[in-house]
């Protein structure tokens, strides 16, 4: 294929599969790396080799990827001007990966990598003279904190604000390309992936992902408020924390290996004028119970989901209010309307069913479980911010 093809984020947790995909059908691809963060290719490599990509593929990957080492947050990405011209210059397609997905950052900083980070990386599309197409990844979470009823494509508004910084900054982010697009008549395509997941166990050198962060916080609250010391052959004393959430609340949890897919299908098609947005989400939710069920056989805790903050919270509970942004989630019983991606793909947008066991691989390194009493749920809905 005769367009090169530049990437932000590639080392990242989506940003490797959408560099494999990139790979079956570009010759070579330009990695716009994260300075200062390690050595991107030995990254890049260790990924493709610890999930059993053939030696010829890793052999080849020094040739292939040309390593451009940038920060998001600084004017031209923090290259010199020139070098920052002959880039652009280079690009037939830019897709922007990259960014801060930290629920708990502040928003300053958030909007220093995801807003200003965005903008810098339009002002390399709009610096080179191939016109490079643009296809930025958001997030299906631009729906912010309406909490039910259904979030369309076409959808782009903050009336019912933001569960957290990050949703907030993804939306300015995708306000920016919406006027960028606006600006130099110039499409864009805008792919917005719910929560990705992944049933590859966790590993020192591969990215975590948000139910490993979900499920550290837990891991590390049991442990800090001394509750995590149980003597052997003691009986199993669960701590129980009471968390805001909903008995019929669902989340939408999407393979990432099927979304990098998705949205390399999507972004090669015609593009139309302006911006298409597209939710990459499953057909099916995972009910908030089933995750919950999950996180209760690898952490020991007995989570009761409650309507509103307990009055008198124990100090676990106390502690785990230090993360209202991602706690939010499990009140959440919205649906992702992905009309768009259905028509244009049909049933090959649809991926296998993500169940517990899926999840519960990707979230122990061994066997490391706990038997818990049996959850049950169950979907229904209205509409309204929250
Ligand atoms: N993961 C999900 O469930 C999910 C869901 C919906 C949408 N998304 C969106 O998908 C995109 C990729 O997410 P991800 O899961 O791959 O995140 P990730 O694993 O945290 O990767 C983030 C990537 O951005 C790079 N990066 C961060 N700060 C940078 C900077 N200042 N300059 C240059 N590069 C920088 C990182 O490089 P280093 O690793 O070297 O720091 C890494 O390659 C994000 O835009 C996110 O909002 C993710």
């Amino acid at each position: 294929m005769a367009v090169h093809v530049a990437l932000t984020g590639a080392t990242g947790f989506l940003g490797l599969r959408l560099l494999r995909r990139l790979l079956d059908t570009h010759r070579s691809v330009t990695v716009l790396a994260h300075a200062g963060s390690g050595d991107a290719l030995h990254r890049i490599v260790r990924f493709f080799e610890l999930t059993g990509s053939a030696p010829a593929f890793t052999d080849a990957l020094p040739e292939r990827l040309r390593v451009v080492e940038t920060d998001l947050a600084q004017p031209r990405l923090g290259l010199p001007e020139r070098a920052f011209h002959e880039l652009a210059d280079t690009i037939g397609a830019l897709w922007h990966s990259a960014g801060s997905i930290n629920l708990e950052e502040d928003l300053p900083e958030l909007r220093r990598t995801n807003v200003e980070g965005t903008r810098h990386v339009l002002e390399l599309a709009a610096a080179g003279r191939l016109r490079p197409r643009v296809h930025h990844v958001s997030t299906a979470f631009v729906a912010g904190a309406r909490r039910d009823g259904v979030a369309y494509e076409d959808e782009l508004d903050d009336a019912c604000g933001f569960e957290n910084a990050y949703e907030r900054s993804k939306y300015e982010a995708e306000l920016l390309v919406h006027d960028w697009s606006r600006t130099h008549g110039r499409p864009v395509v805008v792919l917005r992936p719910s929560i990705l997941v992944t049933d590859l166990p966790p590993h020192p050198e591969l990215p975590s992902h948000p139910l490993q962060v979900i499920e550290r916080i837990l891991r590390e609250a049991r442990g800090s408020t001394g509750a995590g010391g149980q003597r052997a052959g003691a009986p199993d004393i669960r701590p129980r924390v009471r968390m805001v959430g909903h008995p019929h609340g669902r989340l939408n949890l999407l393979q990432v290996e099927h979304a990098a897919e998705v949205m390399v299908r999507l972004a090669a098609r015609p593009p139309s004028s302006g911006v298409d947005t597209y939710h990459v989400v499953h057909d099916r939710d995972v009910p908030v119970t089933t995750l919950v069920d999950v996180l209760q056989r690898l952490v020991p805790l007995s989570v009761e989901l409650v309507a509103s903050r307990p009055g008198a919270p124990t100090a676990l509970e106390a502690l785990l209010d230090f993360y209202p942004g991602t706690t939010a989630y499990l009140a959440h019983r919205r649906r992702f309307d992905d009309t768009r991606v259905r028509a244009l793909l049909g049933a090959s947008a649809t991926s296998a069913p993500v169940g517990a066991d899926y999840l519960r691989a990707g979230l122990a390194p061994r066997a490391r479980t706990v038997p818990v009493p049996p959850g049950g749920a169950a979907a229904p809905r209205s509409v309204r911010c929250a």
